[in-house]
């Protein structure tokens, strides 16, 4: 009997038309369509192109979602929007007042991140501070993290390794002849700076060459934090524990450890976090300011002007100097308006359904902050 009905099944579906799997698709697409406007609470959506059922919006802006498209729908559908990626619902807002509100005013309804298989693998699950969702987690991550990145003694404490790192990088393009004459490419010499900013921060360790075998395999970045920062550093502290003067980064996330507060697996993902929040956005920052600064000549005269009227002819500049220079912080501000390293910033993600601009977002939107549209005009303005 059971054999005899196996057997029945390849005929059942031999015998069904083309015409018949089409209807069938079409039943399905009406009633999905009549079932959300009967059943479904009534929501007030932000506008956005019509989306189709099961698609979306998919065919029509692809997954294109670079931040010159976002502003062209924003300019169609206004300074908040929606577009729906399949079953996912994007939300975009372009003015500072909703960026502000997603990012600061309703912080924490907002507060959480999209996760996908990309962040999965990179964050082993959600065990970093960034990709995380609001929670227990997100808030003892910030927590533990404030104390050795996000106050203002941080950066009191390592301003002396700042300005020695500055001035180690102005000798070494000074020793190169070309630097005078021909011009010398500066990248890799602004990628150690940098480097070296935040591992003196990190783990109290810098590379002293851009040859260094440990500058250069940093792409096996959790392996070599493991490896040869975590347990290096474990080993030096049991022999002469910090004070707390003296304690980096890593010292406070080992006491979070010590307190059973976080795992080994957190520190690794926090220092992978900190490693392309703070290094690559940075460096891009500073080679955007020099390249705005060498093709700027008449910025660059008065930069200069206002240094040696300021600090002196030829005195290096110091961190407390920066207040005191108001043209160069404009400078700074500049290049960081019009050449942000992350146009979209991150996406952002509501675990509960929220209001927003007087719109209701469904629960698990991800959030886009398409600032670029309103960092405009696209050019110095002094
Ligand atoms: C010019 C330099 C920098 C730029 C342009 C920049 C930009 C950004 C942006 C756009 C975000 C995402 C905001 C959001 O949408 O939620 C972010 C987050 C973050 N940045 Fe930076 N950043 C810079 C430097 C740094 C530095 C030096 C550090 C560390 C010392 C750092 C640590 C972080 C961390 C940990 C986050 C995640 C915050 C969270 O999830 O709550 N950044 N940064």
């Amino acid at each position: 009997m059971e054999c005899c009905m196996l057997r029945s099944f390849p005929s059942f579906f031999a015998t069904i038309s083309l015409e018949t799997v089409l209807f069938a698709i079409l039943a399905v697409i009406l009633l999905e369509i009549a079932i959300s406007h009967v059943f479904k609470p009534k929501l007030r959506l932000p506008p956005g192109p019509l989306a189709l059922p099961i698609f979306g919006n998919w065919l029509q802006v692809g997954d294109d979602l670079n931040h010159e498209n976002l502003s062209q729908l924003a300019k169609k559908f206004g300074e908040i929007f929606l577009l729906r990626m399949g079953q996912r619902n994007l939300v975009i807002v372009s003015s500072p007042e909703l960026a502000k509100g997603v990012l600061h005013t309703q912080g924490v309804e907002f507060g959480s991140r999209t996760r996908n298989v990309v962040f999965d693998i990179f964050t082993g699950k959600g065990q970093d501070m960034v990709f995380t969702v609001y929670g227990d987690h997100w808030r003892k991550m910030r927590r533990i993290m404030t104390v050795p990145f996000f106050t203002n003694k941080v950066v009191q404490q390592n301003r002396v390794y700042w300005e020695q790192e500055i001035d180690l990088a102005r000798q070494d393009l000074k020793s190169r002849p070309a630097a005078a004459t021909t011009g010398v490419v500066i990248c890799q010499r602004s990628q150690m700076l940098m480097y070296n900013n935040m591992y003196r921060m990190m783990f109290n360790r810098r590379f002293e060459r851009d040859d260094d075998p440990l500058f250069k395999v940093k792409e096996e970045r959790l392996n070599l934090f493991n490896k040869y920062f975590m347990e290096e550093h474990k080993k030096l502290i049991k022999q002469k524990p910090p004070c707390n003067e003296e304690k980096c980064a890593l010292d406070h996330m080992l006491d979070a450890q010590k307190n059973g507060e976080i795992t080994e697996e957190n520190i690794l993902y926090i220092v992978e976090n900190i490693n392309v929040a703070a290094i690559e956005t940075t460096l891009w920052t500073i080679e955007w300011g020099l390249a705005e600064l060498v093709n700027n000549l008449d910025i660059q005269k008065k930069v200069r002007e206002e240094m040696n009227t300021v600090l002196g002819k030829g005195v290096p500049i110091t961190e407390p100097d920066v207040s005191r220079l108001p043209y160069l912080h404009a400078v700074l501000k500049e290049t960081m308006r019009l050449h942000m390293p992350i146009p979209l910033l991150v996406p952002h993600m509501n675990l509960l359904q929220s209001k927003l601009a007087g719109y209701d977002i469904p629960a698990e939107s991800s959030l886009l902050k398409s600032i670029q549209s309103f960092l405009q005009p696209a050019h110095f303005i002094f």
